[in-house]
């Protein structure tokens, strides 16, 4: 018998079965977005082959899930197809990714015993793909890096195209490592930096140019938890440099990467391994993987249906107030299927997946906003902390997070996406971001309500993903 599927999304990208997590080679590619992603198709716990799952989208709302890209079939990626890029040339697509391989025998895996290989293939209809291509293994990369250098990304500067990898040193320092090439089938190293106080390990690293500020993003493993910042196990965010990463001083990336200016993409409980691409019209889109490694937290009733993870909403970035706010992309209107009302006195909304916007008039300051007997978002208008907090166990372990309103001066609006067991929250514009997973027991509807007397629409969002 199929098994019960109620908490599937139905707008969010999702494994057909087993487990998914970070998005990879993001790319718009001859009419279409193609968003591939770490995928688990033997086990919703993510043993078994890891490789690259594959979706396509015309208008980033409507996802159609494509099959498996890339399985783990080479002797250099035999333990795993692990998280990469995309570029596109004039010939075609290439992607780029790290191939994992677990040498059998008793080993650390961290210094000894894994390969670490930059492998790449090419395709010219985003389909069919070529010979797979070893282009890098951990003996090209400088010695004082342990056997984890993995994730590359690839952009174009100074008249080179660049390779950034995350690293962790033999030492057990996080960094990044930057390789060049003219032609992309030879690589040469270019610069290794070690931010302080980092921890272990960078994962997942990026880089982009945003209304000209250069922004250079990551996933630090091993920092610990300071107040609001670095709440999760490992955290994700970016900083903004002055210069071009090729061309900066070791001095100037030092003074610029650091852990107080650094800045969380998102202060919820599942949110990771982001990446970011272009729209043809030229915005900046981050989607990330709404999940986290090693947690104490779970997806108890998603494995017990099969699968675990879904994708974040993509998310359009735009620079205000010296930080880069997010907002879903605003195609995402589109899916709204049906208007629903709602007021102080009927709180009910006979549906689970949603979009909801709550707007202040000007003097609006404070939010106190629940979900059920659920969970609540609140801010609080003096200290302008925000925090979302789990009242019951349909946050699987989850407890509270919160984050400050630093360039505001109080509750503004919020946007609030719900779909069956995913929440993604947007507060004043998108200055704010929270993602989480819950498991609420009522699959038919929810009550919300909100102390405040402030303006609220709500919408139904409709499926807008197929899997056949
Ligand atoms: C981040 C990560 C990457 C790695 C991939 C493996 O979540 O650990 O560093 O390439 O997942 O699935």
């Amino acid at each position: 018998m199929e098994k019960d599927q109620s908490y599937r999304p139905r707008f969010h990208i999702q494994p057909p079965q087993g487990w998914l997590n970070d998005p990879n080679g993001s790319v718009w590619y001859r009419d279409r977005y193609h968003i591939f992603f770490q995928y688990s198709p033997d086990s919703p716990l993510g043993s078994g082959r890891k490789c690259w799952g594959h979706y396509t989208s015309p208008d980033l709302v409507h996802f159609t899930f494509e099959g498996i890209s890339i399985y783990p079939d080479h002797p250099l990626d035999q333990n795993g197809v692990y998280s990469g890029t995309a570029w596109v040339t004039d010939q075609g697509l290439e992607l780029y990714y790290t191939g994992n391989v677990k040498h059998p025998g008793n080993y650390d895996y961290i210094n000894e015993g894994r390969g670490h290989n930059v492998l790449r293939v090419k395709t010219e209809d985003g389909y069919h793909l070529s010979e797979k291509e070893v282009l890098l293994e951990n003996k090209d990369y400088p010695g004082d890096l342990s056997c984890h250098v993995r994730d590359p990304k690839i952009f174009e500067e100074d008249g080179w195209i660049h390779m950034l990898l995350g690293a962790r040193s033999r030492d057990s320092h996080g960094g990044l490592l930057l390789m060049k090439s003219k032609d992309r089938d030879h690589w040469e190293i270019e610069r290794e930096f070690f931010p302080d106080d980092f921890g272990f390990m960078l994962e997942c690293p990026d880089y982009f140019t945003i209304d000209g500020q250069k922004v250079v993003a990551f996933c630090p493993q091993g920092v610990d938890t300071d107040d609001w910042h670095y709440q999760n196990i490992y955290n994700s965010g970016y900083l903004f440099l002055s210069q071009e990463i090729s061309a900066a001083s070791d001095e100037t990336l030092r003074k610029e990467i650091n852990t107080r200016d650094f800045r969380e993409w998102d202060y919820g409980f599942d949110f990771y391994a982001p990446q970011t691409f272009e729209t043809p019209d030229g915005r900046r889109i981050l989607i990330g993987w709404a999940g986290v490694p090693d947690v104490p937290y779970g997806n108890g009733p998603s494995i017990e249906e099969g699968w675990q993870h879904t994708m974040t909403l993509p998310r359009e970035l735009s620079l205000r107030n010296g930080r880069l706010y997010s907002l879903p992309v605003r195609e995402l209107e589109e899916a709204r299927s049906r208007k629903l009302s709602w007021d102080k006195e009927h709180e009910r909304l006979d549906s689970t997946c949603l979009d909801i916007v709550v707007s202040a008039d000007a003097a609006g300051k404070s939010l106190h906003l629940q979900i059920n007997e659920d969970l609540t978002f609140t801010v609080d208008g003096k200290s302008k902390m925000a925090s979302l907090t789990f009242l019951n166990d349909t946050g699987a372990g989850r407890s509270s997070r919160k984050a400050k309103l630093e360039a505001s001066e109080g509750f503004r609006n919020a946007r609030i996406l719900i779909d069956r067991c995913m929440i993604e929250i947007f507060l004043n514009d998108g200055e704010l971001a929270f993602t989480s997973r819950y498991y609420p027991a009522d699959k038919t509807g929810l009550s919300l309500s909100i102390e405040e007397p402030y303006a609220v629409e709500c919408y139904e969002v409709g499926d807008t993903i197929t899997i056949s």
